[in-house]
C-alpha cells in the first residue's frame, strides 16, 4: 500500500538499521517512568507460571526492557528462575537496579533476539516458559521468523511461548494510518516519533511463523482492553493479540 504517509526506502532502512539506538534513547528519556508494571500476565496465563511437581520454572522473558513483567511476576511466583534480556544495555542496567534483583532468581543479559543467539545464555535443559510481550512488534516483518526459531530453540520439549502484542485494526495503527506525518514503512509496520518500530500483527501470518519454528497453537485471542495515558489524559480502547503455543520438536 502506497499511501502519502509512506517512508522513502532510505528513511525506512535507517530506522529499522537503528532501531537499538532508538530504543537506548528510548530508556535514557523515560528510565523506569514509561511502562506500566504489568500485574495481569500472572492473573490470565498462572497455569504457564508454575509446574506441577513443583521444581522451580525456568521463565525467559524477551525484551524485557526495566522488568515491568519480570519483578511484579517474581512479587506472586517467588519459585521462579528468570532469564531476561533486552538489547538496550541501559533497559538492562535499570533490571540490575530494581531493589528487589537478586542475582540468584533473576538473570539479566544484553541480547538483539535477530542477532545472538539465546542458547549461549540459558541453560541447557531448555526454558519452560518464555514470554514475549510487546517486543515482536519492535521488529520488521523479515526478522520475525528468524528471531521466533531463536526463541523456540530455546524452548524445553512441551515449554510453552506466551505471547501478548500489537493486532492489526488497532486504534494506534489507525491513528498512524490517518496521521500526516511520514510514518509508514509498509501496510502494518509504522515508526513512532522516537524512532521506534511498531508491527501490528495479523492471526495466520504470526501462526504461521510459530508453526515454521516448530511450535503448536494453543490458544490465540483478540483482546480489547481499555488503556490510559496519564501523560496525556486520553482513555484508548485498544485490540491486543494474545497467544500460547507449545514446543512440539
Ligand atoms: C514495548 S517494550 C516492552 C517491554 C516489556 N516486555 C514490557 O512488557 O514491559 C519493547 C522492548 O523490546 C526491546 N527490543 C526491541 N527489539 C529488540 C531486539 N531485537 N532484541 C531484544 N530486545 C528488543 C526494546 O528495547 C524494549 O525494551
Amino acid at each position: 500500500m502506497e499511501s502519502k504517509n509512506t517512508l522513502s526506502p532510505f528513511w525506512a532502512e535507517k530506522y529499522k538499521r537503528e532501531s537499538k539506538k532508538s530504543w537506548d534513547k528510548f530508556y535514557k528519556r523515560n528510565e523506569t517512568r514509561f511502562f506500566r508494571d504489568r500485574h495481569w500476565l500472572d492473573r490470565e496465563f498462572d497455569i504457564y507460571f508454575g509446574l506441577p511437581d513443583k521444581r522451580p520454572l525456568t521463565l525467559l522473558e524477551v525484551g524485557c526492557g526495566v522488568g515491568n513483567l519480570v519483578y511484579p511476576l517474581l512479587e506472586v511466583q517467588p519459585n521462579l528462575k528468570v532469564y531476561c534480556c533486552d538489547f538496550s544495555p541501559r533497559a538492562i542496567e535499570f533490571v540490575e537496579k530494581h531493589e528487589h534483583f537478586n542475582e540468584s532468581s533473576v538473570v539479566p543479559f544484553v541480547c538483539d533476539i535477530t542477532e545472538d543467539r539465546l542458547d549461549q545464555w540459558v541453560p541447557d535443559g531448555g526454558v519452560d516458559t518464555l514470554t514475549a510481550i510487546f517486543v515482536l512488534s519492535a521488529l520488521p516483518r523479515e526478522k520475525q521468523q528468524d528471531a521466533i526459531c531463536n526463541l523456540s530453540s530455546v524452548l524445553s520439549p512441551k515449554g510453552h511461548l506466551v505471547f501478548r502484542d500489537y493486532c492489526d485494526g488497532d486504534f494506534a495503527q489507525e491513528k498512524f494510518q490517518q496521521s500526516s506525518d511520514p510514518s509508514l514503512i509498509d501496510e502494518r509496520t509504522f515508526v513512532r516519533q522516537d524512532g521506534t518500530i511498531s508491527y501490528f500483527f495479523v492471526e495466520d501470518e504470526l501462526n504461521h511463523w510459530m508453526e515454521s519454528a516448530g511450535l503448536r497453537l494453543i490458544s490465540l485471542d483478540r483482546v480489547s482492553r481499555t488503556v490510559d495515558n496519564r501523560k496525556r489524559n486520553l482513555s484508548m480502547d485498544r485490540t491486543f493479540l494474545q497467544g500460547v503455543w507449545e514446543k512440539c520438536r
